[in-house]
């Protein structure tokens, strides 16, 4: 695909090939990986604008960032409450961060029964409001969201045109409905309409598992860049297929992913998060099944340690 740098408001990323936040998956060790691996723009999963603003202390660990991370550094809050959204955006705990995203995406029940997420879909004005507060910040802030909530109530370039309006410096559209959760087609027009209703960066998300896959998302929306979500999950070297970065050896690492998860968050975390990692990683490989069952029975690091040397990635 064509590759170039995204204007966020001044903030110019490396390439137009970004991480998406994924709740469970992107803490800083990944991000750091699909940076090293080419990603242009990596996002914290999404994180509690309340929770920062009562100090809770396992929604503030997912701000960790790691010391020797190189690329701009990005959050994704979600909430709905435009007072709470600027306390967390201005907070002590956000302020390493460069870019604010903002998420009104999430299909979740939990979070859309609370307004948060893609609620904000159907309620443009209490969505501005939200943009505007994260501006207050004076940071760059972008907005991730969806084309509707399903498809007789598409929004998209009217809402495209309300974060632009309200100062959102970048969109990215993920194109399905919330009723679709994360199954079906992408609405490829949908996100071109975003596109064409305005003049920020539009990025596109969905569906991206190749690099082909990334070829015709590009040209059927005609977005500026493009966002992979588990095309990353399952195969983080695509970032380097993508952005023509050279593609290091898969084992090596997995293994370095796994010993810096250990060092950043101890060997309990490091072995549950990656007994998963490395199933995603194996999946589709010769053996990998009857892989994926050894690998849960791994419970130290020495035992999964021995494992990855001797799977085949
Ligand atoms: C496990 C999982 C966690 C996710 N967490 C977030 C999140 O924290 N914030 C967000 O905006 N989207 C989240 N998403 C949505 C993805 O960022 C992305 O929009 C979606 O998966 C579509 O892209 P894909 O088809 O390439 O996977 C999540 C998706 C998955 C599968």
């Amino acid at each position: 695909m064509l590759l170039k740098k995204i204007d966020i408001g001044g903030l110019l990323t490396p390439n137009n090939v970004f991480l998406a936040p994924l709740a469970g998956y992107t803490n800083a060790v990944f991000r750091e990986m699909c940076y090293n691996l080419g990603a242009g723009l990596t996002f914290t999963e999404m994180v509690s604008a309340k929770g920062l603003c009562y100090n809770s202390k396992n929604t503030r660990e997912l701000l960790y960032i790691t010391p020797s991370y190189g690329g701009i550094k990005a959050v994704q809050l979600f909430g709905s409450d435009a007072d709470y959204m600027r306390r967390a955006a201005e907070s002590q705990d956000v302020s390493p961060f460069d870019l604010i995203d903002i998420n009104m995406g999430c299909p979740v029940p939990k979070i859309f029964g609370n307004g948060d997420g893609s609620a904000l879909l159907q309620d443009f004005k209490r969505a501005a409001a939200v943009i505007a507060a994260c501006k207050k910040s004076g940071k760059r802030v972008s907005v991730k969201f969806r084309i509707g909530l399903s498809a007789e109530k598409l929004v998209t370039a009217d809402f495209a045109k309300m974060c632009e309006d309200s100062g959102a410096d970048m969109i990215t559209v993920h194109g399905r409905t919330r009723d679709k959760i994360y199954a079906g087609e992408v609405n490829c027009e949908e996100i071109a309409r975003a596109k064409a209703a305005v003049k920020i960066p539009v990025i596109a998300n969905g569906g991206i598992f190749s690099p082909a896959d990334a070829d015709a998302l590009m040209e059927r929306t005609g977005a500026d860049g493009v966002m992979l979500a588990r095309g990353a999950m399952y195969s983080p070297w695509l970032f380097a297929e993508i952005t023509g970065t050279p593609v290091p050896d898969r084992r090596a690492l997995i293994m370095r992913q796994l010993k810096d998860t250990y060092s950043a968050f101890g060997e309990r975390f490091a072995v549950v998060f990656m007994r998963k990692m490395a199933a995603f990683y194996t999946k589709g490989m010769p053996g990998s099944a009857a892989l994926r069952e050894k690998l849960f029975t791994c419970d130290t690091m020495e035992k999964l340690e021995e494992m990855i040397a001797s799977a085949q990635f």
